[in-house]
């Protein structure tokens, strides 16, 4: 039923256990990994001209990431994480003194802990709602309303995920960043878990977001260690990085110079230092390997997996936080399949593997205010087989 990418994988994935939680780390294709560490060797052979020849390699992987984004290299920046993207765009973003941060209870404690950080140091009030809402069978037109309505006159940004990490519910950011700009309320998405699980398009749908940063480790199956960031071009004159190095400032060395050309915003924003690239030049064979299997097939075959897994468990009588298949394209859904770890009353957890007699099984336990949650996030990487032992596992536990 499902197509089988289990070669792709198999030369570095461990199969004493059965991983369903992409959703926390993805699986790199084994070209992926096999790139990073041929990478570190050449470098190793000649590190002042590995160094140096660096610059235009980035820029050449930041178009690579603007054609399977749907977007301008030029409005991109690479980070390791997506923490640290969003420090960037929230602790670089100019704020007047005493304005509102909003923000959801759905949201990931770190980048929550990142909006307390900006409030504190900066003065303004950070406002946490509750939008349990979501949960309800509802339409985008009134989810969109719903939080337009939490909004007050001295609101100046909303920060919120594209799919939020605990019930895997999509905002509908095309209809919300319309809204909101006709509120003067900025909007700052946090898509962690968007590239790669769903088709991003930042010159269409998303064109009228303020500022998205993402990870390239979870869905999109990229090295640890790759994310980016992106800004909105009207909005690039004053977003500035948090840290100087050398492409900060007009006289740019030589050896970046190739970089410089595309613009000054992408290259304020690079880090222009010392660091290890294995991770970002892995993103190459990462590119090919989407290119390879097409978009189109892939997302399908994640979509499988996760449909596959959402019928069977509710054969089992299981419902999920929010479902995922929802009969009418104008209603809010979930992207994550999310249970109430309540359902699973016979569970028994080591870490994040539910313990079988057969064989443990990975899964999410997201820590985010309210029921305690199970996640399931399966991958291409992931065999029909597989799944269903998965299931069985999880009719144990019931
Ligand atoms: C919604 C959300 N935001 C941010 C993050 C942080 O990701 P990272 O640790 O890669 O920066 C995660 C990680 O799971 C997440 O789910």
């Amino acid at each position: 039923m499902f197509q089988c990418f289990q070669a792709d994988f198999s030369r570095y994935k461990d199969t004493s256990f059965i991983n369903l939680n992409n959703g926390s780390s993805g699986l790199c294709p084994a070209v992926v990994i096999d790139q990073q560490k041929a990478e570190l060797e050449a470098f190793e052979r000649n590190t002042s001209w590995s160094l140096g020849s660096s610059w235009s390699r980035i820029w050449k992987i930041q178009e690579g990431l603007g054609d399977f984004l749907g977007a301008s290299p030029r409005d991109l920046f690479l980070r390791p994480n997506v923490t640290l993207a969003l420090n960037e765009i929230i602790m670089g973003l100019p704020l007047p003194p005493g304005s509102e941060i909003l923000s959801t209870n759905f949201e990931y404690g770190a980048v929550v802990n990142i909006l307390k950080y900006k409030a504190s140091k900066e003065g303004h009030s950070l406002r946490i709602e509750n939008i349990d809402f979501l949960y309800q069978d509802i339409s985008i037109q009134d989810a969109v309303d719903l939080l337009i309505g939490l909004t007050s006159p001295k609101t100046r940004v909303l920060v919120i995920s594209h799919i939020f990490t605990g019930n895997g519910i999509e905002i509908p950011l095309k209809q919300l960043a319309k809204k909101l700009q006709e509120k003067g309320i900025l909007l700052v998405v946090d898509g962690a878990h968007a590239p790669g699980l769903i088709d991003l398009n930042f010159t269409q749908d998303l064109s009228e977001v303020d500022y998205y940063a993402g990870n390239l480790h979870k869905w999109f199956m990229g090295p640890k260690g790759t994310a980016f960031g992106w800004v909105n071009p009207k909005h690039q004159d004053k977003t500035m990085p948090l840290y100087a190095s050398w492409t900060t400032e007009k006289d740019v060395p030589p050896a970046m110079q190739k970089y410089a050309t595309h613009g000054e915003f992408p290259t304020r924003m690079l880090w222009s230092h010392s660091q290890s690239f294995s991770s970002y030049y892995g993103l190459e064979s990462c590119f090919a390997f989407w290119k390879t299997h097409s978009k189109k097939t892939i997302f399908q075959e994640i979509q499988n997996r996760i449909n596959y897994l959402e019928n069977e468990l509710q054969a089992l009588g299981l419902k999920p936080t929010k479902k995922l298949q929802s009969p009418s394209k104008d209603q809010i859904k979930a992207r994550l399949l999310c249970f109430k770890l309540s359902d699973f009353p016979k569970i028994s957890l080591s870490d994040l593997f539910v313990k079988s007699k057969h064989v443990d099984l990975q899964v999410g336990l997201p820590r985010v205010p309210g029921n305690a949650l199970l996640r399931l996030t399966p991958h291409i990487h992931n065999s029909q087989e597989e799944l269903q032992q998965a299931i069985e596992i999880l009719r144990e536990q019931i």
